[in-house]
């Protein structure tokens, strides 16, 4: 990273400092694999970027050699060297990368974030780096389900917002899916506290999320 990837400019994310509770969310959260498939269905083959990989839980299940994928994490302790990624610390923000390098960049409940002060400078750094009719899409929660009925905080992105911006939008119906009510209870409190984990009583809770698209348009 360079000295303007400033730390306030990186989105603390809790998988290095609490891994259990970040194995609990990744295995449990879409384990169908619904949004695994979206991605792979709507990306091109060709050079791809997953923007804030974390340990590169979605990239390695959409890389291929006929595509393969670039991981852009701030987190040193998230990035995962064992898997068969092309690792770059970096930040959406000032992405070190040249322009048209990619087919395609996508990034999973990373940075884009739709409140941020600093998220048009990170989708103007995918417009940059992004081929010419190069696809880019942002994974983020839909809302209006039972994760976010659990919420004590408001956990959905703001549809409008994307679509002022040019985006269309996906809906993926998924759930989080826990071993027992236990591994449900740990992970609710963990995100929301102990009370609206005592209001959970199911160990299958539906979970909207949805993808946002949009192609680069000819320089
Ligand atoms: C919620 S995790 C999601 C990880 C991964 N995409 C997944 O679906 O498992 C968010 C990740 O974004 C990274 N991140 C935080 N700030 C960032 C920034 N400014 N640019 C790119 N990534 C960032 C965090 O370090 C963290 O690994």
């Amino acid at each position: 990273m360079n000295s303007s990837d400033s730390q306030d400019r990186i989105i603390r994310f809790y998988g290095a400092s609490h891994p259990a509770m970040f194995e609990i969310e990744r295995r449990c959260m879409d384990r169908d694999g619904l949004v695994i498939r979206h991605l792979d269905r709507e990306l091109p083959q060709g050079l791809v970027l997953d923007v804030g990989a974390g340990n590169g839980f979605t990239a390695v299940r959409l890389c291929s050699p006929s595509r393969p994928i670039v991981a852009l994490e701030p987190d040193s302790g998230m990035i995962d060297p064992g898997t068969p990624l092309l690792w770059i610390r970096g930040i959406a923000q000032n992405a070190p990368f040249r322009e048209s390098t990619f087919h395609a960049a996508y990034a999973t409940w990373a940075f884009f974030f739709d409140g941020l002060p600093d998220i048009d400078e990170g989708l103007a750094e995918l417009r940059r780096i992004v081929k010419n009719n190069g696809k880019i899409i942002i994974v983020d929660n839909a809302g209006d389900d039972g994760f976010s009925s659990l919420a004590t905080r408001n956990t959905a992105s703001n549809r409008g917002w994307w679509r002022d911006r040019g985006f269309d939008e996906t809906l993926i119906h998924t759930s989080f899916r826990f071993d027992s009510l236990d591994e449900a209870t740990k992970l609710i409190g963990f995100y929301f506290g102990d009370e609206a984990a005592a209001g959970n009583t199911k160990t299958e809770i539906e979970y909207r999320v949805v993808a946002y698209s949009t192609t680069v348009p000819k320089r």
